[in-house]
């Protein structure tokens, strides 16, 4: 692997600050050629168990620092985080896929949870409560949950990672992390500078292996770990919840989305080709937050059409590393496979191809930018998570009528709404049933706000002071005087 800093390539697994091998391997490949990129220590249930007697064991020494001291070694983090960046950058886009340049974005994007929660913990305030009997006092004091166990997904191997540990590790939690299958050498990577920081052992540890239902189940399961989070899919997360309740675990989930973009006749048709194309097309469509239904008024409807089709047609599909790409592959042949078969499904049905719909010579993961326009709500491509580069648009006359059918999903992870009128833009804002709300913005994921949907698209918040709540327990003292 040709990087600066080799250290940061990373083949074992990193419990209770050692890199541990196993008997089996498992191989990491390029998603954009299919190149064997590493073979890495194939962890399975005993590893992840150690990881949690690990974590369990440094809990005491790591969460009784002060947060000026946990802060520091944040910082430290963070600053041979930045220091790496074309690396850690470089290693993503080739165990993921994704251009260089969003990579590098990723990168400063889950580098800023570890800076933003480094400071953050410095507040972490209880209060004095109006006492209700003047012989006793009443104070609250938050105190770190304890062991906290994630797992998390392969469409941002680094900054999934780093919105979950930052602030559990920056409350004074201790952390085992079991990244995906297809995309540990991110995970491992940030452990390397993670022991370069100066974490203590076992405060942070990371467990990657190709049986995730093993280890899952031990993350789940095991009695000392307090907390549980997760970011996948929301058939996945329900199962993992179910294993969470025998012994009633804290969780957080951050599940699929099924996200509308309602484009009214009075929007900047510029602007809101611009925000579609950014929430549809970064990482090729694989973000929980991409935009699925793309609702537009039927006196704009060609307008947007045409332009979102002039700037689909613009994107450079090729290896993520190649100057001037700026659409990479998917994951996996079978997720190529299943957006070509919804694209097939819905034409068969009579939705109208305007782009794409094939696969591409690139290699066998990508598929090309495709538009469908005249699709109904009914499909199976307006019901499920798309994941692809896929745009499907949809018309709407009404406002309320469009606000029903954005509405009428399972999900609730994010929305987005395209207007220039204000008293309506609050009106919509406010009737989406949704966790998280873009007006005329197509990007809007940040450190300093909350992440996170409502419905099956999850529990809990990530980033943001309420990021942080949730590795807290608040404890109610009273003192009799
Ligand atoms: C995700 O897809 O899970 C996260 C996307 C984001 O942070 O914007």
């Amino acid at each position: 692997m040709d990087l600066n800093n080799n250290r940061l390539f990373q083949t074992k697994n990193y419990i209770d600050g050692q890199w541990c091998e196993s008997a089996g391997k498992l191989a990491v490949t390029d998603p954009a050629t299919g190149a064997l990129l590493a073979e890495i220590a194939d962890g399975g249930a005993e590893d992840a168990e150690r990881a949690v007697a690990a974590a369990h064991a440094a809990f005491p020494a790591w969460s009784g620092k002060t947060a000026a001291e946990r802060a520091a070694v944040l910082k430290r983090w963070y600053r041979l985080i930045a220091d790496n960046r074309e690396d850690l950058a470089r290693l993503l886009t080739l165990e993921q896929g994704k251009p260089l340049a969003e990579a590098l974005g990723e990168i400063d994007y889950g580098a800023s949870y570890i800076e933003w929660y480094a400071e953050e913990c410095r507040r972490a305030y209880g209060q004095t409560i109006p006492t209700h009997n003047p012989a006793m006092r009443l104070h609250t004091i938050r105190q770190p949950v304890g062991v906290v166990t994630c797992i998390t997904p392969w469409n941002f191997p680094n900054a999934m990672i780093t919105r979950k540990a930052a602030p559990a590790l920056a409350a004074g939690c201790t952390v085992v992390i079991k990244p995906a299958a297809e995309t540990p050498l991110s995970a491992l990577a940030l452990c390397a500078l993670a022991e370069e920081a100066g974490l203590p052992a076992g405060t942070l540890n990371v467990v990657a292996g190709s049986d995730s239902a093993a280890i899952g189940r031990v993350l789940t399961q095991d009695a000392r770990v307090a907390k549980f989070t997760f970011t996948g899919s929301t058939q996945v997360g329900k199962l993992l919840m179910a294993q969470c309740a025998g012994t009633v675990k804290k969780m957080s989930m951050e599940l699929g989305g099924n996200a509308p973009f309602i484009v009214f006749d009075d929007a900047d048709i510029d602007v809101a080709v611009t925000a579609c194309m950014a929430t549809k097309m970064r990482n090729a469509g694989q973000t929980c937050v991409s935009t699925n239904r793309i609702y537009v008024h039927e006196s704009v409807h060609d307008e947007f059409v045409d332009k979102l089709r002039a700037q689909m047609q613009a994107l450079r599909p090729g290896h993520g590393l190649e100057q001037g790409t700026t659409l990479g592959p998917l994951i996996f042949r079978r997720a190529v496979d299943r957006v070509h078969g919804m694209v097939e499904e819905a034409v068969a049905n009579g939705a109208r191809l305007l782009l794409g719909g094939d696969f591409l010579p690139n290699g066998e993961n990508y598929y090309a930018p495709t538009l469908l326009t005249e699709v109904r709500d009914d499909m199976r491509i307006a019901r499920e998570e798309i994941f692809g580069p896929l745009a499907v648009v949809l018309k709407f006359r009404e406002e309320g009528d469009v606000i029903r059918r954005a509405n009428d999903t399972p999900f609730g992870l994010a929305a987005y709404v395209m207007s220039e009128n204000i008293r309506r833009a609050n009106r919509v804002v406010e009737a989406l049933e949704y966790g998280m709300v873009a007006c005329n913005a197509g990007v809007f994921s940040t450190t300093v706000a909350p992440f996170g949907g409502i419905k099956e698209s999850g529990i809990g918040r990530e980033g943001g002071v309420e990021g942080m709540a949730e590795f807290y327990e608040t404890k109610y003292c009273c003192y009799g005087i």
